[in-house]
């Protein structure tokens, strides 16, 4: 059986200083809790945040769980994206029919909702808190970490081509 390349897991929201971070850090810490080794980075469709830290919010509520995230700096998705990483999430609908609309006709990465990764939340945004208060960046935190923890339990088992609703990412981006 040929070698499964190494998991390389991009986040995208429309920012890059609020959602797609967070994912990015919950990720992180679930998967040095689980002692998995894969490569974890986020971006926006959007480029006002480009060179940007998170929001202070965001780094605030990373904080407050344990992960410090003020070195993030926000980049905007590329076409190399879509080659170099295995799989990108979504945070919303919108950025992954941006994502679908931006993608190479070479595009090898698997592209999909985020949300489709949690039982009983497939279909569903992780919503922007941007406009919000502080409040909405606990829950921003606890929908990413349940999807960090729903995606390390499908690496660490079947993979994230497997069986179920991981169906919905068994189909390249190329082929939509
Ligand atoms: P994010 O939130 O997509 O979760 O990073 C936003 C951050 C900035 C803006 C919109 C959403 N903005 O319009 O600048």
């Amino acid at each position: 059986m040929p070698d499964q390349p190494k998991p390389a897991i991009l986040f995208v929201c429309l920012g890059n200083i609020c959602r797609s971070p967070l994912a990015e850090a919950a990720l992180r810490a679930e998967a040095e809790q689980a002692g998995l080794a894969i490569h974890v980075d986020s971006a926006g469709t959007g480029d006002w945040h480009i060179g940007h830290p998170p929001d202070r919010r965001a780094q605030a509520t990373a904080r407050r769980h344990g992960m410090d995230i003020a070195q993030y700096q926000g980049r905007q998705v590329e076409p190399d994206d879509f080659r170099r990483f295995t799989h990108i999430f979504a945070l919303d609908a919108d950025n992954l029919r941006n994502l679908r609309a931006i993608a190479p006709a070479d595009a090898t990465a698997r592209v999909g909702l985020l949300m489709d990764m949690v039982p009983g939340r497939q279909g569903q945004a992780v919503t922007d808190p941007y406009y919000g208060n502080e409040a909405g960046f606990e829950t921003t935190w606890s929908d990413v970490s349940a999807a960090a923890r729903a995606l390390v339990g499908r690496l660490r088992g079947a993979g994230l081509k497997g069986t179920g609703h991981s169906q919905r990412f068994s189909t390249p981006v190329t082929d939509r």
